[in-house]
């Protein structure tokens, strides 16, 4: 078994995370088999390291050196897994790309995962984030999805309530982080396929090029030239997406709000809460476009922050604390960071 552990030493994850920041792991494992990790689980010395999970390092902020055992999950694989009267059932392992999942299952003719088109990263990095855009989460569509557990060393498979989906948000980020592995991820997508195109944006696009009767491939089209159109590209500028999570007040905060900024961007949540566009607020206090050190504000969307080439994960975490003091002084409202940032040693 030992043998299908190709550790490696003092590596670089420059190219294996979207930040681009030029972080090194101290020990590194490509994950292509489900074998190797019994095997890592069964060696006691490297059981016992601190361990990383690296997807498609999408949502995360690295330090310069990772003191840990960073698994880069590399499981291939999709497939149709059957279907009934409602849902046909879908199944991707954890290292495809997911972009590239959603290509695929609407070249199958299944529709119900567009929405989410384009969004960077893998499969298995997806419910832990509960990814969401344009009308759709995660959780919306997802069915189960099959982990391995470090502690026991077998593989569980969770369902839905199992992950306590939240806005950007699952177990995942909390009581299993580092624990559990996910392994393949299974998605419920409805046979009466309906168009999600409620947003602004969405519906812009649908009148501009006259299509009246939307496909799946319309919508994925649309979202992926509104995408392109409004965030940076990873390979280009390096970015982790949304760096700040929109924060939810309730109504009494945005009504005293609103009488000072009328202009202020806010929605309704199923709860009588309101979500405020981090973006505005940002934008509010003039840091769009704007840069400290490497780190920098994107300059068509405020919520992104970009490495403007050499940064380091301390840039970022200095740029993003700076614009978060600027929010809550101006604002009262405090921002979350929606990526999760990985400390030098575990
Ligand atoms: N806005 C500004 N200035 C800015 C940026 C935004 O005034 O610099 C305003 C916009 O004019 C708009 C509002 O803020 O009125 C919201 O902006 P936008 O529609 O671009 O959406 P968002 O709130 O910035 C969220 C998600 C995105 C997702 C889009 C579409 C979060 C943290 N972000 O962005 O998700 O693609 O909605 O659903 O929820 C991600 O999580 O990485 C991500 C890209």
């Amino acid at each position: 078994m030992k043998n299908k552990l190709s550790l490696l030493s003092d590596y670089s994850l420059q190219g294996l995370n979207t930040f681009g920041i030029a972080a090194r792991a101290r020990t590194f494992l490509t994950i292509t088999e489900r074998e190797q990790l019994q095997a890592l689980y069964q060696d006691k010395e490297l059981a016992c390291m601190p361990r990383l999970i690296l997807g498609g390092g999408s949502n995360l902020l690295l330090p310069d050196q990772v003191d840990a055992l960073v698994l880069h999950m590399q499981l291939k694989g999709r497939r149709i897994v059957g279907e009934n009267e409602q849902y046909v059932f879908v199944q991707g392992q954890a290292g495809e790309s997911w972009h590239d999942f959603v290509q695929w299952t609407l070249q199958q003719g299944i529709g119900g995962l567009e929405n989410l088109s384009l969004i960077p990263g893998t499969v298995g990095a997806a419910p832990i984030q509960n990814v969401g855009a344009y009308g759709v989460e995660i959780q919306d569509v997802f069915h189960q999805l099959s982990a391995f557990d470090f502690e026991t060393g077998e593989i569980v498979t969770l369902n839905k309530s199992d992950c306590c989906f939240a806005y950007r948000d699952s177990v995942f980020k909390h009581a299993y982080r580092d624990r559990l592995v996910i392994l393949d991820v299974t998605f419920a997508l409805p046979r009466q396929w309906q168009a999600r195109c409620a947003y602004a944006d969405v519906a812009d696009y649908l009148t501009k090029h006259q299509i009246a009767a939307p496909q799946p491939a319309d919508i994925s089209a649309a979202i992926i030239a509104i995408r392109q159109a409004k965030l940076p590209d990873p390979a280009v500028i390096g970015n982790a997406g949304s760096f700040f999570k929109n924060p939810i007040v309730d109504a009494g905060k945005r009504e005293s709000l609103l009488q000072q900024y009328p202009q202020l961007v806010s929605y309704l949540q199923a709860d009588g809460q309101y979500k405020l566009a981090a973006g505005w607020l940002i934008d509010q206090c003039g840091w769009k476009g704007k840069h400290l050190g490497r780190a920098g504000v994107y300059e068509k969307q405020a919520l992104v922050l970009v490495n403007l080439g050499g940064a380091s994960g301390n840039d970022v975490r200095e740029l993003a604390s700076a614009i978060q003091r600027d929010v809550g002084l101006r604002f009262g409202v405090q921002l979350e960071a929606e990526p999760v940032f990985i400390a030098a040693s575990r």
